[in-house]
């Protein structure tokens, strides 16, 4: 594979419409989950340098930690617990400004702040999560979720 270097410019909204045709071109030369998965997350964090961006996957009672960028995480998550748990039972994504504030939020790092949760949806069901946290207060909006949320329905739909 050529190299792939990840230099965005401009707005956030532009950052997003740069990146997202690039993630598209990665995962649609691979079929290997894992492997689109951990591109997915390296280009997420080379394009917006997250303090945390990763995966979680939906494997019976639990979501399981999957690939992912940034410190030690939480390995597994029940249903409706935490920020990720919450967006698997309700199937909406959610936008945390300060976790601090959420009842429940799992702390896998302290220096989490705020935090953005999408979760993937095929046929009805959830089967993963994308996480993303910050180590600043009120540091996602709605721009992150519309662009995040039509990059997590382009995988449901796309993914093996
Ligand atoms: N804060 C999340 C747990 C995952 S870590 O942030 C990576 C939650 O409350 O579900």
């Amino acid at each position: 594979m050529a190299e792939t270097s990840i230099n965005l410019e401009g707005t956030k909204e532009e950052k997003y419409q740069q990146l997202i045709p690039m993630i598209h071109a990665l995962v649609n030369g691979e079929t290997n989950r894992i492997a689109n998965l951990a591109n997915v997350v390296a280009a997420l964090k080379q394009g917006f340098d997250f303090f945390w961006v990763g995966f979680y996957w939906v494997d019976e009672e639990s979501l399981i930690l999957g690939p992912f960028q940034g410190p030690i995480a939480c390995t597994r998550i029940a249903f409706g617990k935490g920020v990720c748990g919450s967006v698997w039972k309700s199937r909406k994504s959610l936008i945390v400004p300060n976790v601090n504030e959420f009842p429940g939020h799992i702390a896998c790092s302290s220096a989490s702040q705020s935090e953005i949760v999408i979760p993937l949806i095929r046929n009805e069901k959830v089967i993963g999560v994308l996480d993303v946290d910050s180590d600043l207060l009120d540091d996602f909006d709605t721009i992150d979720q519309k662009y995040l949320t039509e990059l997590c329905n382009w995988l449901a739909d796309n993914l093996v």
